[in-house]
């Protein structure tokens, strides 16, 4: 059953290539915490880390705040400490509802 339900997802996220439509109304099927996974290297465990001795501690951030810097740096216009190139790598593959899904999550680490 597992393996069809992400057969599924896969395959409409194959057919709409930003995945942004097609996710909109399944945020139970996005893992946040699987997404910030590769998050944590820079940012810490629980986000209570500054990136690379750039970033604010986003624990310490809004769901807002986060979730407009995460969409600043998917199309490539923040760069608040000139690392922006870096969090685009990061931000670039996340739909809206990840970028979601992933601000809330972070907002609940503390
Ligand atoms: C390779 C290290 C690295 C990884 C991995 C990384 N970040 Fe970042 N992050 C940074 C840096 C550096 C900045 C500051 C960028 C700039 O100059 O604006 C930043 C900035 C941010 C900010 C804005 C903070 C501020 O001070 O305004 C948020 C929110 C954020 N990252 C979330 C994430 C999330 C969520 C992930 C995982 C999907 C992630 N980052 C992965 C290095 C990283």
């Amino acid at each position: 059953m597992k393996f069809i339900i992400f057969g599924t997802a896969l395959f409409f996220s194959l057919l709409n290539a930003n995945g942004t439509e097609v996710l909109q109304n399944s945020s139970s099927k996005i893992n946040p915490a699987k997404l910030y996974a590769k998050c944590i290297n820079c940012h810490g465990k629980k986000g209570e880390k500054s990136a690379l001795g750039k970033s604010k501690i986003i624990a310490k951030m809004s769901k807002k705040e986060i979730e407009e810097a995460l969409k600043g740096y998917k199309v490539g216009i923040r760069n608040k400490y000139g690392m922006g190139g870096v969090m685009k790598g990061q931000a670039v593959s996340l739909g809206d509802d990840e970028i979601k899904a992933l601000a809330e999550y972070i907002t609940k680490l503390k």
